[in-house]
């Protein structure tokens, strides 16, 4: 039950990984509509118990005969609330690494684990007294009561997170709730489900045709794949759009890829012209994002009209997976492309008729990459980083105006602007260059100066930071290719070096910084996340990065190469 937590979808991957079907479901839902769940969970959320409107749930669940429910972090505090303990508003809260201490006589929830454990705490509000029946099972020197059960009814809540990785014993404990508790069989096995998803292809198909935007992106090809194999290449066709936004060589790779997949009918459509065209005078980032979803709006609707898509014999596939049909506070990230797809006049007509085929709809990221393994795609295609939609379009900074960086005590505050996200919304403000530090330094120091949502450092440059200027630049060819090159250099060496394997993605970013001759730098911006929620920056091998540095040194126009130190939040995974 998600009750607003970022990591509710990742509660539900890892009991899917442990083998057991798992699906999220709104805090609010009636307890009648768990009839045949074997066990609840109820996920962390950012709210108090005490503020009006916080999620809530209904009572009857924790009274279903034979559910056992997990309440953790926030989801103790609910259990604790509704069943009259009480809990306790914190001031500052605890945010991290914490040590529990398991109680003498431990019950199934924690058995088998060390009496003194690594978890990962991130919450404000505390239980601070245990209803009635419940007893505490594990506390740290800061929080009395950081894993609390009522073994009699069942009833279990931890403090801490099991479901991330800093949590030592997480997945063993989500183990035992499973299986010791909530008694579940395996049931889960998203690659033996290959056959049942052809067939019901065939099903919604009903002798109609298939036609999909793909995009080069993970689930859209796993979907095609899957109705390429149920309906046969003569019955399925696929389009990609060009919009001149593409990573070096990309276009050629998506063609090769679908060729090899046996697509008789794949379509590149060139829109380039028009994308660049409509972008030319574009520099702030949320105009140039609204004309990029125009754009595929437009070419959108002119393909589907051409090719008598819109007549009855075809229906449109996606590549939706589940988080994408969720919607839930904060947890399905809004993404614009796909917003703007679903708005396109035509693709909303065929969705009001039902013509719509979307076979991933029940699976999460892992589990389509796994689909996608067992369907014969190749493993260097399935384990590419996340590109966003618009494409290096929001990788490529604009200016209007010109600028010289100003020296302050932290460093130097650049004439460049980004998008940063600081409390619950976005914001757009300067960069720090810092002579030195980690990631830890440099995002407390974002953290504490009002004026800068991200900092990064020096590391190879034709000149000084104090002799740079930002000069007005557009979204230009010349530009864009700078860029490509640079990108291309870094992913290569990147893979090369197996340091792109350990990341989760690796932005490459251009920003009109430099000096006369030399007007643009790059900014390397590799991070570690698990969902794309939150991101940690990550440190790139010394030699690596020299190598990286000597290359991009030599890309016409560019002029120095900074890494960025911020993790998200203050800042961005993007610059845009
Ligand atoms: P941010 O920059 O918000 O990015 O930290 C989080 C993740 O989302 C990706 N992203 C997008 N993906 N369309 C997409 O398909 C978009 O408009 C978009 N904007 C950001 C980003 O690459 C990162 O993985």
């Amino acid at each position: 039950m998600d009750a607003g937590g970022q990591y509710c979808h990742l509660i539900a991957r890892k009991v899917r990984e442990l083998g057991i079907s798992a699906e999220v479901r709104a805090s609010d839902t009636p307890a009648a509509e768990f009839a045949g769940a074997r066990g609840i969970i109820i996920s962390g959320g950012p709210s108090s118990v005490y503020e009006s409107g916080s999620p809530t749930i209904d009572p009857a669940i924790l009274r279903l005969p034979g559910v056992a429910v997990l309440g953790i972090c926030y989801g103790q505090q609910l259990m604790a609330y509704v069943e009259h303990g009480i809990v306790e508003q914190g001031e500052k809260g605890e945010y991290g690494f914490a040590q529990i201490c398991v109680s003498e006589t431990p019950t199934d929830l924690l058995e088998g684990l060390p009496v003194s454990q690594q978890v990962w705490m991130s919450h404000r509000d505390k239980v601070s007294q245990v209803p009635g029946g419940y007893s505490v099972l594990a506390s740290t020197p800061t929080c009395a009561i950081a894993a609390m059960a009522n073994p009699s009814t069942r009833h279990y809540a931890v403090q801490f997170h099991p479901e991330v990785v800093h949590t030592k014993h997480g997945r063993e404990i989500l183990s035992n709730f499973l299986f010791r508790i909530a008694e579940c069989e395996k049931d889960w096995n998203p690659t033996g489900l290959i056959e049942q998803l052809e067939e019901q292809i065939r099903r919604t198909a009903a002798g109609r045709n298939v036609f999909f935007f793909v995009s080069g992106g993970v689930d859209s090809t796993v979907a095609y794949t899957l109705c390429l194999r149920a309906l046969g290449p003569e019955r399925v066709w696929g389009a990609y759009v060009d919009t001149g936004l593409m990573r070096e060589g990309e276009t050629e790779f998506v063609g090769d890829l679908f060729r090899k997949l046996g697509a008789t009918h794949f379509h590149v459509e060139d829109a380039r012209a028009e994308f660049l065209g409509a972008l030319s005078e574009a520099a702030e980032p949320e105009k140039k994002r609204h004309i990029i979803g125009q754009q595929f709006v437009d070419v959108q609707q002119r393909v589907l009209q051409s090719e008598r898509f819109l007549e009855g014999a075809w229906i449109l596939g996606q590549g939706t997976i589940y988080p994408d049909t969720i919607e839930s506070g904060g947890t399905a990230k809004a993404d614009l492309i796909k917003t703007h797809h679903n708005r396109v006049p035509a693709i909303q007509k065929l969705i009001d008729e039902n013509r719509i085929i979307e076979p991933l709809t029940q699976f999460y990221k892992d589990e389509v990459r796994a689909v996608g393994k067992q369907l014969g795609l190749p493993a260097e295609f399935l384990d590419r980083h996340p590109f966003p939609g618009p494409g290096l379009a929001i990788r490529c900074l604009c200016a209007t105006e010109s600028g010289v960086p100003l020296q302050t005590e932290d460093g130097w505050v650049l004439p460049v602007k980004s998008v940063g996200v600081q409390g619950d919304s976005r914001s757009y403000r300067n960069v720090l260059v810092v002579s030195e530090g980690d990631q830890q330094t440099a995002t407390s120091i974002v953290n504490r100066r009002g004026d800068v949502n991200r900092a990064m450092s020096v590391v190879g440059s034709h000149a000084p930071v104090a002799e740079m200027i930002a000069t007005p630049a557009l979204l230009t060819t010349e530009r864009l290719d700078r860029l490509r090159r640079a990108d291309a250099i870094a992913r290569q060496l990147s893979h090369e070096s197996g340091f792109d394997a350990q990341i989760w993605q690796f932005p490459v970013v251009l920003i009109p910084l430099g000096v006369e001759g030399r007007p643009d730098s790059i900014v390397l911006r590799p991070i570690q996340s698990v969902d794309g929620m939150t991101a940690d920056a990550v440190t790139i091998p010394s030699e690596l990065l020299e190598r990286m540095v000597a290359q991009l040194k030599q890309v016409e126009g560019l002029c120095a190469i900074f890494c960025d130190l911020t993790n998200k939040p203050p800042g961005t995974i993007e610059w845009e």
